[in-house]
């Protein structure tokens, strides 16, 4: 039986844990071909193993989206393995929250490089790719629909205290896509944008005692106090945080032959919470 993603090629940002990694295996075993990436080598390799030990195809461009040189590298990734280029994720990120007054600039730049810079790259550097296949697509007669898709947050569509980095980062990447989609539309690429709610990853898993994560050679903190998360579990109208698989079902819709005509949109995948 034919994969509903049979023979297409994606490119997923921080595929190595959480909700990327969830797509990752999600959209592999529905027939793409994957490049995965992440900052930590091992989460990638160990991401791009489950893959192949799956059936499935997949390889490993390994860095930060912030580097300058990293997005030719991803989409060249995708070139050299697969020969082409038909989803787009851009996934990878963290917090590093602080109340206004003591929000540094290093802060706020980090956590807008990392969820708006780098994919503003990413679609940057793949567009020449899309742009001449669309053409000889269309000369061709053939009409193939490529899929972005961003991710953001309800911290981007409501704000939420103590980020004020990461919401507008998250409310930036719903501008992006909304005008990507004006702007790729001539060229078949429906281009979305899914906010997660509360999704149970490193990001927010239960933290009793403090825990970081190394990214970009600085100790950030993860997890949040777990007197907050069952608040906030409370809230969530189907009665828990999401799964990695529950957050990556939303993007797969986004990703497959029936969405072909939802573009420019944001898709809340919240557990029923319609606002924070
Ligand atoms: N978990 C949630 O509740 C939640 C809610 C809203 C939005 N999100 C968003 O979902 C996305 C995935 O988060 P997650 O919850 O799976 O977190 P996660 O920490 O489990 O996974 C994120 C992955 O991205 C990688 N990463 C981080 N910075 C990177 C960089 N600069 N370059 C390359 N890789 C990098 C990390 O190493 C990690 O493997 C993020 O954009 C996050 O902001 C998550």
């Amino acid at each position: 039986m034919r994969e509903k993603l049979d023979g297409k090629v994606a490119i997923i940002s921080g595929s190595g844990r959480g909700i990327g990694r969830a797509i990752a295996l999600k959209l592999a075993s529905e027939g793409a071909r994957i490049v995965i990436n992440d900052l930590d080598t091992g989460p990638a390799r160990e991401a791009v193993a489950e893959i192949r030990a799956a059936g499935g195809s997949a390889v490993a461009c390994v860095g930060d989206v912030t580097a300058p040189d990293f997005a030719e590298r991803f989409v060249g990734t995708a070139l050299e393995n697969y020969q082409g280029l038909d989803i787009i994720i851009n996934n990878a990120g963290y917090t590093w929250d602080s109340v206004l007054q003591k929000m540094t600039d290093e802060q706020w730049y980090a956590i807008l490089d990392c969820h708006l810079t780098a994919p503003f790259r990413i679609l940057r550097a793949a567009q020449p790719h899309i742009g001449n296949w669309a053409k000889a697509e269309a000369e061709a007669g053939r009409r193939v629909v490529r899929k972005v898709v961003n991710i953001s947050s309800v911290a981007g569509l409501f704000g939420n205290a103590g980020q004020s980095n990461y919401s507008v980062a998250k409310a930036g990447i719903t501008g992006l896509t909304k005008t990507l989609a004006k702007e790729w539309g001539r060229y078949n690429v429906t281009v979305n944008c899914v906010a997660f709610g509360l999704v149970k990853t490193r990001l927010t898993e239960s933290a009793a005692e403090e825990k970081t994560a190394r990214i970009g050679g600085r100790e950030i903190r993860v997890g949040v106090n777990p007197g907050l998360l069952k608040a906030m579990e409370q809230m969530i109208p189907l009665g828990h945080g999401g799964t990695p698989e529950e957050a990556a079902g939303s993007v797969y819709l986004l990703c497959i032959p029936e969405s072909d005509y939802v573009s420019g949109q944001v898709l809340m995948c919240t557990g029923g919470l319609t606002g924070i």
